[in-house]
């Protein structure tokens, strides 16, 4: 019943899928606006403290048991368990985790769609397409469809492929293109005029704003969505790692490329709203906040790239190629969570468990663009702001608790032979077990009272 399981071929390979999962629209999207609106420099660091704190060991947490088993989420849940009671719980979670993989992947395919009707518009509006190009942006049930399913195709796509010709080739080919243009789009943006009001608003702290308490709260969620956390996404790529390979220095890559990442798209989205307000579109919503989320990418952005002549449709199909790219490769690593339980556990080949799965997926997003304004916000606030967080402590909890400590600092050592004697070793365990969980709790409370 078993296929070979595949592997990354080396420690590039694994980089640029993790960081390919890892960078999304989380990063170019949500970070640079929620940075805006909450204090500019001291959210950033808010975060970056955040993500180094709690979010930097549950993803070693997840590297590890993946690692470890060399599984799947519920496969390797399941061998963690020493009891049947234990085991029980592991699949059970593993189960709940791969679920809210699905149910991300089921907006974030929505939300990839419109990337690709705004990357659309622009090439059909050279050809003299008009219909096709309001089409494309429009609102219509008939858009969000098609441009979803095109996305989830393409997804499937690449999964239906496997580890080294699918998810590593495709991240590989795609991440320096998003970097390039990411760069480039920051040149051209920061000669325009208004940039530098935008970029102050961006790196200059106000620390008042940080005692607001729902801040910790989106920070924290922020950092678990923007490091694919509990999902089994970090875990199944983890278990596609080497055994050469060096584990809490991988994690701190990733941690480190995807925070950096952020903070450059900050430095690009920012000023790209100031310039547009001082082409007199208008960059405070109605209630006197920052646009952020959908009204920024889909209106500010454009309007902008509008009042910028022929140079301006280039600019636009840049950005809309960069926000494709960085969806594909994260949608990539959401559809590869269920898919490798199901080719783990069933008798079903990966093309095909890309394509049932992948298919169940788009009919979820398909009730999405039905029911979107009774569901849309719910579904997100479930599952990135609740749900990731809870998964996290699941995970610490098994690694903590449940992992016997020479497990762990075996796996540990392998690709990393003097780990007994490092940092690492003195202070991850111990914070895996006890503070990681009680933080992410607190936190989680917090927004409960
Ligand atoms: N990290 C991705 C982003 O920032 C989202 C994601 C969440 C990817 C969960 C995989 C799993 O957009």
């Amino acid at each position: 019943m078993q296929q070979p399981r595949g592997e990354f071929s080396g420690k590039v390979g694994f980089l640029m899928a993790a960081t390919g999962s890892a960078v999304g629209l989380g990063n170019i999207w949500s970070f640079p606006t929620q940075a805006a609106s909450n204090g500019g420099g001291a959210f950033l660091l808010a975060y970056l403290i955040l993500a180094f704190l709690l979010a930097y060991p549950a993803l070693m947490a997840e590297l590890v048991i993946g690692r470890h088993a060399r599984a799947n989420i519920v496969t390797a849940l399941d061998g963690l368990g020493k009891s049947p009671l234990t085991r029980r719980i592991g699949r059970a979670v593993g189960y709940y985790g791969v679920l809210v993989a699905a149910l991300i992947l089921s907006f974030y395919a929505i939300v990839a769609g419109w990337m690709l009707g705004e990357l659309g518009k622009p090439l059909a509006q050279q050809l003299g397409l008009d219909g096709l190009s309001a089409w494309l942006t429009g609102s219509s049930i008939s858009r969000n469809l098609i441009l979803c399913a095109l996305f989830s195709l393409s997804t499937i796509a690449i999964i239906a492929r496997g580890v080294e010709k699918g998810i590593e080739v495709w991240s590989t080919r795609l991440m320096p293109m998003l970097l390039l243009i990411l760069l480039g789009l920051i040149v051209y943006v920061m000669r325009q005029p208004g940039a530098t009001e935008g970029l102050a608003v961006y790196l200059i702290p106000d620390f008042r704003q940080l005692t607001d308490p729902g801040l910790l709260l989106s920070a924290m969620g922020q950092a678990f969505f923007s490091l694919s956390l509990g999902v089994g996404t970090m875990l199944i790529y983890g278990s596609y790692l080497r055994k050469a390979d060096n584990l809490p220095r991988m994690g701190a890559a990733v941690t480190l490329l995807d925070g950096s990442i952020a903070f450059i798209a900050g430095l690009l989205i920012l000023p790209a709203m100031y310039v547009a307000q001082a082409q007199g579109i208008a960059i405070y919503g109605d209630n006197g906040e920052l646009l952020a989320g959908p009204g920024l990418i889909f209106q500010v952005l454009p309007a902008l790239f509008s009042t910028m002549g022929s140079a301006g449709a280039w600019l636009a199909m840049a950005f809309f190629t960069l926000m494709s790219i960085a969806a594909l490769t994260s949608s990539i690593s959401m559809l590869e969570a269920p898919v490798s339980v199901a080719v783990e556990r069933t008798t079903l080949t990966r093309p095909r468990a890309a394509l049932l799965l992948g298919g169940i997926i788009f009919a979820g997003s398909s009730v999405l663009v039905f029911y979107q304004a009774q569901l849309f916000e719910a579904v997100i606030a479930l599952t990135t702001v609740y749900s990731q967080p809870l998964m996290g402590i699941a995970l610490c909890v098994f690694v903590g608790w449940i992992m016997h400590r020479d497990q762990l600092l075996q796996e540990l050592a392998s690709g990393h032979e003097d780990i007994e004697g490092s940092l690492f070793w003195k202070i991850w365990p111990f914070y895996v077990r006890v503070i990681c969980p009680l933080l992410i709790l607190l936190a989680l409370m917090q927004s409960l009272r």
